[in-house]
């Protein structure tokens, strides 16, 4: 095995660190896998505008994310079951993202329980499936209050469940999950949650003074309801290919979910950024930050903590290379004239 570099290294060596099983759920999509591979395509048809000679000798990364410093524009998005990657399940991208200066957005269906994550200090979001039993909901969001999460993430994209033929086919050798967040300590929680409507974003609402950042919103129309129904956040996400198959790439309905958000609410976008220069992409399209998913558990399932600390470094360092060569010297001269 060579040296790693970028994170498509770290894929490669989680495939062959990983059993079939937990591959198979980590890597999968849809049906036919037509949107997790758009997601990626797309980004690599953008193309970039450089500009020359404006002093690029030190570069700003910062910004800030609902109104809390970042060291970059990027986070790491939900993702369930770390326990299936590596030993230190959680607390492993918890503490790489804390000490990396930048978001971790915890799943409802963590190996570990939200407080035991919330040991990693750090920017702690809070990623919430809500329950069919408002009672279970509400107990999860006042957990995460008193655990210092700051923002509630509330995943809308699970009407149904993705039909994942990866995970179907591998059904009789899949490694048994716990859920860290049920209180019971059973595996009752649901991620799937057909019955919810916009009523139920107006309950989150009045529930709880976190900011309401609402995850799986994919066209403009859902962009100015979010608006109008008071979230702080938009995150334009597939959920990684992972649900819709055929639903379009997240950076092609980017820059139209930001018109539509007008400015009212941060937007985030997640699916498919593999590299520094995608980070640039998405902010020129628009997106105050992006969130990555599937490199952070191969790093995690490469080198627990030191390797997700890794993979942040390295998107780091490319999103530095990216702005200098283009001419750019902070994260907020990253304008829509940046790309084609
Ligand atoms: C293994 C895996 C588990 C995931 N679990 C969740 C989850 O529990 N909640 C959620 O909102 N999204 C979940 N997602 C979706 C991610 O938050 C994110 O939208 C997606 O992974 C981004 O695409 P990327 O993997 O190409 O970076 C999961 C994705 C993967 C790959």
């Amino acid at each position: 095995v060579g040296e790693i570099i970028n994170l498509a290294d770290f894929e490669e060596r989680a495939r062959q660190t990983l059993d079939p099983a937990a591959w198979a759920y980590l890597e999968g999509g849809a049906s036919d896998e037509i949107t997790l591979r758009a997601n990626e395509e797309a980004f690599r048809r953008r193309r970039f505008r450089p500009r020359v000679l404006r002093d690029v000798s030190s570069c700003d990364l910062s910004t800030t994310l609902l109104g809390q410093a970042a060291r970059m524009p990027v986070g790491i998005a939900p993702t369930a079951h770390h326990g299936l990657f590596h030993p230190e399940c959680e607390l492993g991208a918890a503490r790489a993202a804390a000490a990396a200066g930048v978001p971790f957005t915890a799943s409802t269906n963590s190996s570990l329980s939200l407080e035991a994550i919330a040991a990693a200090g750090g920017d702690r979001w809070f990623q919430l499936y809500a329950q069919r039993d408002r009672a279970v909901t509400e107990s999860l969001v006042k957990r995460a209050e008193a655990s210092g999460y700051r923002a509630l993430v509330v995943t809308l994209d699970t009407a149904g469940q993705g039909r994942r033929e990866r995970d179907m086919r591998m059904r009789d050798v899949m490694p048994q999950t716990t859920q860290g967040n049920d209180a019971t300590g059973g595996n009752s929680l649901e991620a799937v949650a057909p019955f919810l409507s916009w009523r139920d974003i107006d309950w989150l609402r009045d529930l709880t003074p976190l900011p309401l950042v609402l995850k799986g919103i994919m066209t403009p129309e859902d962009a100015a309801l979010a608006v109008e129904h008071g979230a702080a956040a938009v995150w334009v996400s597939n959920h990684g290919g992972r649900q819709l198959d055929r639903s379009l790439a997240t950076i092609d309905v980017l820059e139209d979910v930001a018109a539509a958000a007008g400015g009212k609410a941060e937007v985030y976008v997640d699916g498919g950024v593999r590299r520094g220069g995608d980070v640039a992409v998405a902010l020129a399209l628009g997106a105050r930050a992006v969130f990555v998913g599937r490199p952070v558990l191969y790093a995690l399932a490469v080198g627990g903590e030191r390797g997700v600390r890794d993979a942040l470094a390295v998107i780091k360092a490319e999103l530095r290379n990216t702005m200098a060569l283009l001419g750019i010297r902070a994260i907020g001269e990253i304008a829509r004239d940046c790309v084609l």
